[in-house]
């Protein structure tokens, strides 16, 4: 397993402690980080003790009961809970990953949880990731054609299809941006795995006709060429992509028409 380095705030200090109901049985302690940049306080890793008698079997199910049932006030993203929607990303047991995907039983001791690595924090777990969402938006995430469209839908063959699996998948949870070390120190301008990967899933789509344009944006020093192949992001996304591959293909298909 890959463990990513995690911001300076890391070393945060210890918070408060909230013990499991007395004669809980099977008791785990989870470690989470929190901060309210609004109350001006350090960040802080509270302690919260979960009988995993009384719980579901998902990290994510953890987080829901302690802000159910002990602090109202932490504050996390989550929505499908089936490994779907990618909000509930979070740097969990040194390792960016999906909170609702994550089995607790897969974690040896203390169950550490932090938000994405070297992103801003707006509140305890939930990043700011309004930068990766403008750079995703700067790749035209959407079908481009002169070509009139016919009266049904734009056909592809079964191979021009395939092509896309691998690609269409990604959930857009950024897991994998987050935990590239380029993108730590030129985040504002590398566009990151996460971006590149859907950038390739729309050249990769034998129906869209806006390629050269496409592959004349990407190919910058700094957009993609920040990319050094580390491939902490194929190593972390938890939907098994290689966002990695992407960015080879990428540079690829920019040296073939070279
Ligand atoms: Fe998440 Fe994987 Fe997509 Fe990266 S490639 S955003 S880790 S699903
Ligand atoms: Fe970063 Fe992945 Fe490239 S970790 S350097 S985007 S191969
Ligand atoms: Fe949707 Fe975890 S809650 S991916």
């Amino acid at each position: 397993m890959v463990e990513f380095m995690l911001p300076a705030n890391s070393k945060v200090a210890a918070g408060k402690t909230h013990q499991a109901p007395a004669g809980s049985k099977q008791v785990r302690r989870f470690k989470i980080y929190r901060y309210d940049p609004d109350a001006g306080a350090n960040p802080r890793l509270d302690t919260f003790e979960v009988d995993l008698d009384k719980c579901g079997p998902m990290v994510l199910d953890a987080l829901i009961k302690i802000k159910n049932e002990v602090d109202a006030t932490l504050t996390f993203r989550r929505s499908c809970r089936e490994g779907v929607c990618g909000s509930c990303a979070f740097n969990i047991d040194g390792t960016n990953t999906l909170a609702c995907t994550k089995p607790i039983a897969d974690i040896k001791g203390d169950v550490r949880i932090y938000p994405l690595p070297h992103m801003p924090v707006i509140k305890d777990l939930v990043a700011d990731l309004s930068v990766p969402y403008a750079q995703y938006a700067s790749i035209k995430p959407w079908l481009q054609a002169e070509t009139p469209p016919p009266s049904s839908e734009r056909l592809q063959s079964p191979e021009e299809r395939a092509k896309l699996d691998g690609l269409w998948e990604c959930i857009l949870c950024f897991c994998c941006q987050t935990s590239c070390p380029s993108y730590w120190w030129n985040g504002d301008r590398y566009l990151g795995p996460a971006v590149l990967l859907q950038a390739q899933r729309w050249l990769a789509d034998s129906r869209d006709e806006a390629s050269g344009e496409r592959l004349d944006e990407i190919d910058d020093p700094y957009r993609l060429y920040r990319c050094h192949t580390i491939m902490n992001c194929t190593s972390t996304c938890p939907k098994g992509l290689n966002p990695g591959q992407a960015i080879g293909a990428i540079k690829e298909a920019i040296f073939k028409r070279s």
